[in-house]
């Protein structure tokens, strides 16, 4: 059951249990008062009717006094009569006469009793008089007035206010009900649908209820518990993801380490005897006696061992065992010098190869060859971008970098190749990601030379679109002019 309802049904019974006991007792004021009346209406009757009775009866007989008493009779409601304890039918009292032994005169005796009124039994209230001396011995003036009003009365009185209690007791149940259900019961609904929803993990939703009583209390203490609650479990989740990220570069370089040192080992393995290989086909092709067949085959065989040596190279870079000695250099002689390791390449296949540096020097502190490894590295990621050829512009430049403080050197490798789409943009350092087919790329060039510029303090961007070219800029930190 609702709690608006029992509000209401406990409000309506106390109200009919007050208001019924309040009519009860009022009733039955009213009703001893109506008594009091009727008695000392009957006692003054009895006082003024007694002597004149008595009076008639000592001077004019008892008949005289009886239809004396009789014509008082006519007028009024009351029944007024000559009685003797001991007489006949029509003469003895209505109460049993042993009760009226006590009364004395002047006094009378009030009894409630029956008599019939207008053909009717009904309860009324009896008045004793003795009557004094002369009238006869034991004689009494008996006056009976039937209750009839008082019973009528008590009816109305009753039904009035079983009315009044009823009206009252439904009105104050409805209207309890009602503002029970708006302050009460729709806001409880709403408290229940959100702890139901915090229940089930859902700490977004917020009551606002603007109610200044306890439920508004209860509302914003939990809309502020909520909140609490959505802020532990945000950061909780932050700190998992943040957590679960660690777990993961951590293995990341984990993987990158173990990759590093396998590298190294393969690569100083089969380096000697690759260079051995390399420089016995090279006796064979320069052997004067040897056939042309055998000199083109021992020709093959020094490319592929040279392309070999290419790879365990760049394995050699990527696991960096190199000692880096750093000195100032000027970036843009570095760039003219990639540039013209370049131009035979770029020649065949139509790319143009452009240099511009600014009018004044950007020097950066580092290891040229590393540098030159960077810059070759980007270069041929942009030849090999332009299969059908375009224009491979290298550039110079310092000033500012966006977002980072600092006074930093510039070096762009632009191309107008195939470009990058972001898949490959987001995957492009990674090491041996590659998109080129197997023995075109070993997916190590971005990823050395990340691995070198990281460790001169600096970092590269990548600017592609796909099919609209590329451009990869190295940001170094500018020595300054002594
Ligand atoms: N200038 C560029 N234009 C378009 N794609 C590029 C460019 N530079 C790099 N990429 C993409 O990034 C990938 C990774 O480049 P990265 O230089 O690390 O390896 P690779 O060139 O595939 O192989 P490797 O350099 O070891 O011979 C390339 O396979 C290519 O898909
Ligand atoms: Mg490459």
């Amino acid at each position: 059951m609702r709690l608006s309802f029992r509000f209401a049904i406990a409000l309506a019974a106390v109200i009919l249990l007050v208001l019924g006991a309040n009519a009860l007792f009022g009733v039955r004021r009213d009703l001893a008062m109506f008594e009091d009346d009727m008695v000392r209406d009957a006692a003054t009757m009895g006082r003024v009717l007694g002597p004149l009775v008595a009076e008639t009866w000592a001077r004019e007989g008892e008949d005289r006094a009886r239809s004396f008493v009789s014509a008082a009779n006519e007028r009024e409601t009351v029944q007024v009569r000559l009685v003797y304890p001991g007489g006949d039918e029509t003469t003895k009292p209505l109460i049993d006469a042993q009760e009226l032994s006590s009364l004395q005169t002047p006094g009378n005796l009030v009894r409630r009793t029956r008599i019939v009124d207008d053909g009717v039994e009904v309860e009324a209230l009896a008045t004793y008089v003795a009557l004094p001396a002369p009238a006869g011995p034991g004689a009494l003036l008996e006056i009976a007035e039937p209750l009839r009003g008082e019973q009528a009365y008590t009816r109305r009185a009753l039904l009035s206010a079983a009315t009044t209690t009823i009206l009252l007791a439904l009105l104050c149940a409805g209207a309890t009900t009602v503002l029970g259900v708006i302050f009460v019961g729709q806001p409880v609904r709403r408290l229940v649908d959100l702890t139901r929803r915090i229940g089930g993990g859902d700490f977004s939703s917020r009551l606002d209820l603007r109610q200044r009583d306890e439920i508004g209390e209860l509302a914003g203490a939990l809309d502020s518990m909520s909140g609490k609650l959505e802020k532990a479990h945000n950061d909780l989740a932050k700190e998992s993801a943040e957590k679960l990220a660690a777990v993961e570069t951590l293995r990341h370089s984990e993987r990158l380490a173990t990759v590093g040192k396998l590298a190294s080992g393969v690569a100083h393995e089969l380096g000697t005897p690759l260079q051995l290989v390399s420089s016995h086909a090279r006796l064979v092709v320069e052997e004067p006696t040897v056939s042309s067949e055998v000199k083109e085959s021992a020709e093959i065989i020094r490319e592929q061992a040279d392309r070999m040596t290419a790879i365990v190279r760049q394995l050699l870079d990527f696991a960096r065992r190199r000692p880096s000695s750093r000195e100032a250099v000027d970036l843009a002689d570095a760039a003219q010098r990639a540039a013209r390791m370049f131009v035979g390449p770029a020649d065949r296949t139509s790319i143009g190869v452009r240099v511009t540096k600014p009018a004044e020097t950007v020097e950066v502190e580092a290891d040229p060859e590393q540098l030159l490894q960077v810059l070759s590295n980007l270069v041929t990621n942009a030849v090999q971008a332009m299969p059908k050829g375009g224009q491979l512009e290298i550039e110079v430049g310092g000033g500012s970098r966006p977002g980072v403080p600092g006074d930093w050197a510039r070096l762009s490798v632009r191309d107008e190749g195939v470009g990058m789409p972001p898949e490959v943009r987001r995957h492009a350092f990674e090491p041996f990601f590659t998109t080129k087919d197997v023995g075109k790329g070993t997916g190590l060039g971005l990823s050395v030379a990340l691995g070198i510029v990281e460790e001169h303090g600096g970092s590269i961007d990548i600017r592609s679109e796909d099919g609209r070219g590329s451009e990869l800029v190295v940001w170094l930190p500018k020595v300054r002019p002594a």
